[in-house]
């Protein structure tokens, strides 16, 4: 590991506190100067770094950019050695999760930035990706499965979105079918799910998972102000996005169990509710069709009952609903 890398580890792992530098420096087997021109990086790329003399070097409590170190810090065991890739700036994190997949990276494997330039949403639409307000994060998983399946992972992956935030934020988001998270009746993370499937096995070698979070978002385009939020309050970046692994790899290694479906449920906004169903998305030109949603099935389906009296579950398209 290289002798920034290290300190901002070390930093992380001890926020707030102070480390001495020459400890550092022996730890590493570097100079002392070497640790000192590591520091000079960190500052430079925008750490706030205190130092105390005869003590050492500490990370601010508040700080919070978003790091390998920084995110490491927070995962569980099992998953200290998961390959974590953070950039200031990338085009969408899911094109550069699907790139590390065609590389042969890992299971696992997690891509963040700071900024999207061209941050992907559902059908085709936009997701606002403003720097440093956000956590934008693409896991890229291995399953086993067929497409059929391919919404319960969307659905297993908003039940991880939604224990990491009350854990970590300790407030009590809300899902609007299929993968919407809401705070406070304003949509706060929207989650796209991309696969690469094998054309001769009509399996899904590799699954993206895109999720952006809005943790401090207030820059939102006109037509979103009425719908779109952030989660705001004091907490750590580093700490949700490690939360949101710590609690996605598990629930994706066990799918076929739907545990989660229950909690799904529990949280959904929409059961009982009367909501248009848009099945190629929402646009404004069409008004979708009037319908009351009785239940969530236990592969994520969404059981409604149009106002003609027909009958169906839904496993794609999109419904909206008036708050
Ligand atoms: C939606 O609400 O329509 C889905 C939004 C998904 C946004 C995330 S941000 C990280 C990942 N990279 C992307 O380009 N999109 C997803």
């Amino acid at each position: 590991m290289a002798v920034k890398e290290y300190v901002l580890k070390a930093l992380e792992e001890n926020k707030g506190t102070s480390l001495s530098g020459e400890a550092l420096a022996e730890q590493m087997g570097v100079s002392r100067a070497a640790v000192h021109k590591a520091i000079k990086a960190l500052r430079e790329e925008g750490y706030q770094i205190e130092a105390v003399t005869n003590k050492g070097y500490s990370l601010a409590p508040d700080s919070d950019m978003l790091s390998a170190q920084g995110i490491a810090a927070h995962l569980d065991r099992q998953y200290a050695n998961l390959p974590l890739h953070v950039y200031k700036t990338v085009d969408s994190t899911n094109n550069v999760a699907k790139k590390l997949a065609l590389e042969g990276s890992e299971h696992g494997t997690a891509v963040l930035a700071f900024h999207q330039s061209h941050g992907k949403g559902r059908l085709g639409r936009t997701f606002i990706s403003p720097a440093n307000t956000g956590i934008y994060m693409s896991v890229l998983l291995k399953p086993l499965f067929d497409m059929s399946q391919s919404v319960l992972i969307t659905t297993a992956a908003s039940v991880a979105v939604t224990r990491a935030i009350e854990k970590i934020c300790g407030l009590t988001p809300q899902i609007k079918w299929v993968n919407d998270i809401y705070v406070n009746g304003k949509k706060i993370c929207g989650i796209l799910t991309e696969a690469i499937t094998s054309f001769e096995t009509g399996q899904i070698e590799y699954l993206i998972v895109g999720i952006g979070i809005n943790c401090s978002t207030r820059e939102f385009p006109e037509d979103l102000l009425q719908v779109a939020g952030a989660l705001e309050g004091e907490f750590s970046k580093n700490q949700l996005a490690a939360e949101v692994l710590n609690q996605l790899l598990p629930l994706m290694d066990h799918i076929e169990d739907r545990t989660f479906i229950s909690d799904y449920k529990s949280h959904s906004m929409v059961i009982g509710k009367t909501v248009q169903v848009h099945k190629g998305g929402y646009s404004t030109e069409t008004p979708g069709r009037q319908a009351r949603v009785l239940d969530i099935d236990e592969n994520g389906g969404l059981e409604v009952l149009y106002s003609t009296g027909e009958r169906e579950t839904l496993s794609t398209g999109e419904i909206s609903i008036r708050l």
